[in-house]
């Protein structure tokens, strides 16, 4: 799929052609009188209700025009985060009605979003409605349906919208190779094919990536992960992604990102069908390091690294126990009540070894607990932050991206949940009340005094109805984190 910006329309291509309810859409120039007056024979049964679409085909002269009516709904109503999801539905039909070129006129749809931002987001949300998981299907006979051309109007293309698309594809492209790493089943991706895909990230979009294997890990101390890891006989990873961009006497922001590549639970093994998704456990590592691989590409101003600890979580003769304590690179130790809570433990470390960049932002992305979703539902991912400017930039930021996110509590209050018996801190709450809180705050405890934001991304790991992307990983949190990493870029 090749997105370009057109003036005008491109001869040939199926128009899209948004409607509001009640009101008449804005015509194309190039539309003939006679084609025109079949599209408004047809809008008479066309109430432009929102999600509605309708495809004319229209013999005009030689060839046949085809025209979509998008219906948009109430143009009072009109919201950025409805321009994204049209311009996504755009895709699907497209897709359905295999229409192989298709133009539209940006300035109908975007309303009141800046004329860049729009194409960016345009962009992006046009490459993540494109993208499948097909990789283990047989190729149908005809091959997949496949839109080759998308002409996108614009008032007046300068070098601004250029470079707005431009950063739009790069941005684009990185969620969808994080939402691959996701989707690949458990068999397939483990820590080291996880290191490996940094690797080749990092060679292809100029970052450099170091990746420690089990004995240097356990030389630095790493107890946390050297325990999750032990059950399987796939051996732990620890990546560091490396992009410095900005000055070098510039702290780095550092992300987080949890690698589980499978998460059985371990010893406490998840019952019945719920570790149906568990190979989507690694989504936060898989978006951190593309992520990165964005910020890359995008060459923006500014140092960040990202640190993914990579483990498979399973019950074996060889599993970390219950009651075992281990000891993370902080020198805390972590108790663990609960082989399923492998999460923080990962991230103990993780977070502990990004203390040696002395970060300027710590940002922990992961798929950590269950109660997250159940808190918040499947539409915002959990922000947890001590910092209220940071907390205020992160939800608005989610806003602009459509990757929205809602704040939980941090008290300190809640530190009596995981206070540790015989160890420093337990992995899991003495409650069952506030799990997403619990993690959260046991994460805190190895951040120093570092600013930090936790985000817990178990809400959004995946896709939902409604959203118009294809079913599976959403390659939630790439794009947050490469609009933070700009804004706190010179
Ligand atoms: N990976 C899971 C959390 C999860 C669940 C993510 C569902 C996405 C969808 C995590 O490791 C886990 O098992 N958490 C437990 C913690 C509990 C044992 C304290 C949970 O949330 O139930
Ligand atoms: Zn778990
Ligand atoms: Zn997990």
């Amino acid at each position: 799929m090749k997105i370009q910006l057109a003036s005008k329309h491109v001869p040939g291509t199926a128009i899209i052609l948004p409607i509001f309810s009640g009101s008449k859409p804005v015509w194309p120039k190039e539309i003939s009188t006679e084609s025109k007056k079949f599209i408004e024979t047809a809008l008479k049964f066309f109430d432009g209700s929102e999600k509605s679409a309708k495809v004319l085909r229209i013999p005009d002269e030689k060839n046949v025009l085809t025209v979509v009516l998008l219906g948009l709904g109430d143009k009072k109503s009109w919201t950025r985060r409805k321009f994204l999801l049209a311009v996504r539905r755009i895709v699907g039909v497209a897709k359905a009605e295999k229409i192989k070129e298709i133009g539209f006129n940006l300035k109908d749809l975007a309303a009141r979003v800046a004329d860049d931002e729009a194409v960016k987001l345009m962009a992006i949300n046009l490459i993540k409605a494109n993208y499948e998981f097909n990789k283990y299907k047989e190729v149908p006979k005809e091959g997949w349906p496949k839109i080759e051309n998308i002409y996108t109007s614009v008032s007046k293309a300068n070098k601004k919208l250029e470079r707005a698309l431009e950063e739009g594809i790069i941005i684009g492209e990185e969620v969808n190779r994080s939402r691959d790493l996701a989707n690949t089943p458990g068999g397939d991706m483990t820590p080291k094919v996880l290191a490996d895909d940094a690797v080749n990230s990092g060679k292809r979009a100029g970052f450099s990536v170091k990746v420690l294997e089990e004995k240097e890990i356990e030389r630095l101390g790493m107890g946390g992960v050297i325990g999750v890891s032990k059950g399987s006989s796939e051996k732990p990873r620890f990546i560091i992604t490396e992009y410095f961009g900005g000055k070098k006497k510039d702290a780095p922001i550092v992300f987080v990102g949890k690698g589980v590549t499978f998460d059985t639970g371990g010893i406490n093994l998840k019952p019945g069908d719920s570790s149906y998704e568990m190979h989507l456990d690694m989504t936060g590592g898989g978006s951190a390091i593309h992520a990165v691989a964005a910020i890359a590409r995008l060459k923006l101003k500014v140092n960040v690294v990202a640190l993914v600890p990579a483990v498979e979580n399973m019950p074996s003769g060889s599993s970390y126990h219950p009651g075992d304590q281990l000891k993370t690179i902080t020198g805390k130790t972590i108790e663990v009540l609960n082989t399923d809570a492998e999460g923080r433990v990962i991230l103990a470390d993780g977070l502990g070894y990004a203390q040696k960049y002395k970060p300027s932002l710590i940002i922990d992305v992961a798929t950590l607990t269950g109660s997250a979703i159940g808190a918040l539902g499947q539409r915002a991912m959990a922000v947890f932050t001590k910092d209220n400017k940071l907390q205020k930039m992160v939800l608005e930021l989610g806003e602009r991206t459509g990757e929205r996110g809602w704040p939980l509590p941090l008290w300190d209050e809640y530190l009596d949940e995981i206070k540790g018996t015989f160890g420093d801190v337990a992995n899991i709450g003495k409650t069952r009340y506030g799990g997403a809180i619990h993690g959260a705050i046991f994460l805190k405890q190895f951040v120093g005094s570092y600013p930090w934001v936790h985000l817990d991304i178990a809400p959004t790991m995946t896709t939902i109805d409604g959203e118009y992307l294809a079913k599976g990983a959403s390659g939630t949190a790439v794009q947050l984190l490469v609009e933070l990493a700009r804004k706190l870029a010179h």
